[in-house]
């Protein structure tokens, strides 16, 4: 398996941008019909959802929407933070069915369509580490997992839970580039209880509007005290099974990314530490702040039983 230089976080690297309201918000404020289709920045169609706010939501300040919008890891549309705000406006993400297959008793087919006008859509407010040492506040809007397998009804057998991004190199010029090192479709996998766990969420919208292509449309995984790049976009198949699941940038390098990936201040990553982290879009008198990071990325509270015995460096 080849092994690819993920890239090393770069204090140049950007710019935070200042805060700012995009046009859907404007218009969703002056009384647009709250189900209308807005237009998105990159010309994709985005609705404003009717969403309640959920348990579990921190008392942060989101990242500017701007940021968060535009400095982006999403292979499909290239490798650089730009790439898939600049380079995704011609994938179509709707019409889109969801699939639950493999260890279930009642395989699904879901039309997510219907979940961004489902009643049970919640509003989370997560903190969100990149592996790379750079951190975000994301106010999601989604379905807990939990909800969704509930209904497919795993079997006894089923250990772990394996997702399966899109392939469609038509739309996403990063799937023809030979530069990425990835064999598509994008592969991410939690553990069962993982999977179940009240805080994983299904997430179809980002700051009250359905997400971005660039923010993964039509749908993606937000594991909140996980390393970001568990948490795939466009998902397309969700599979249960027995065995450990292979994820994309284990197989890419396994010495430096872990099945696991909880965010750890005191596993430091081979190449840098992980100790504190680059807060996007926040600024301080010395230049972008940087933060101490969290056990568990905050979460350790909730999730801290799911490790109970486990040495967190080897498991990392
Ligand atoms: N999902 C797919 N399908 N393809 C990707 O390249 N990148 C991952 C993750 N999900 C990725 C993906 C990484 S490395 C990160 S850090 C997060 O998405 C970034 O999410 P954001 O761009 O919304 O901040």
């Amino acid at each position: 398996m080849k092994t690819y230089d993920y890239p090393r976080p770069n204090s140049e690297e950007i710019t935070p941008r200042s805060l700012f309201l995009s046009r859907r918000r404007i218009m969703a404020g002056a009384g647009a019909s709250l189900m209308a289709a807005l237009l998105a920045e990159n010309n994709a169609e985005a609705e404003a959802l009717k969403t309640h706010p959920g348990p579990y939501t921190a008392d942060l300040t989101p990242t500017p929407e701007e940021d968060a919008t535009h400095y982006n890891n999403f292979y499909e549309f290239g490798m650089d933070k730009g790439d898939p705000s600049a380079n995704s406006g011609n994938y179509k993400p709707f019409p889109w069915t969801l699939e639950i297959e493999g260890l279930v008793k009642h395989p699904q087919k879901i039309n997510v369509e219907d979940l961004l006008r489902s009643a049970e859509l919640e509003e989370r407010i997560y903190r969100m580490r990149c592996v790379e040492a750079w951190s975000m506040v994301i106010p999601w809007d989604g379905i807990p997992l939990h909800k969704i397998l509930e209904k497919a009804e795993p079997d006894d057998k089923a250990k772990y839970v394996a997702f399966e991004s899109v392939v469609r190199p038509s739309e996403m010029p990063g799937q023809e580039s030979a530069f990425t090192g990835i064999s598509w479709p994008y592969v991410e996998g939690l553990r069962l209880d993982e999977a179940l766990h009240p805080l994983t969420l299904l997430a179809v919208g980002a700051y009250g509007s359905s997400l971005p292509n660039a923010n993964g449309a039509p749908l993606r995984l937000v594991v909140p005290w996980k390393y970001g790049f568990k948490g795939i976009k466009a998902i397309q198949k969700i599979r249960l099974v027995e065995q450990q699941p292979p994820t994309t940038w284990n197989q890419l390098a396994p010495q430096e990314y872990g099945f696991y990936a909880n965010v750890n201040p005191h596993v430091d990553h081979p190449r840098w530490s992980q100790a504190s982290e680059r807060v996007i879009g926040a600024r301080s008198l010395f230049g972008e702040r940087r933060q101490p990071t969290l056990m568990f990325n905050g979460y350790e509270d909730y999730v801290s039983a799911l490790y109970k015995g486990m040495d967190l460096h080897e498991y990392y």
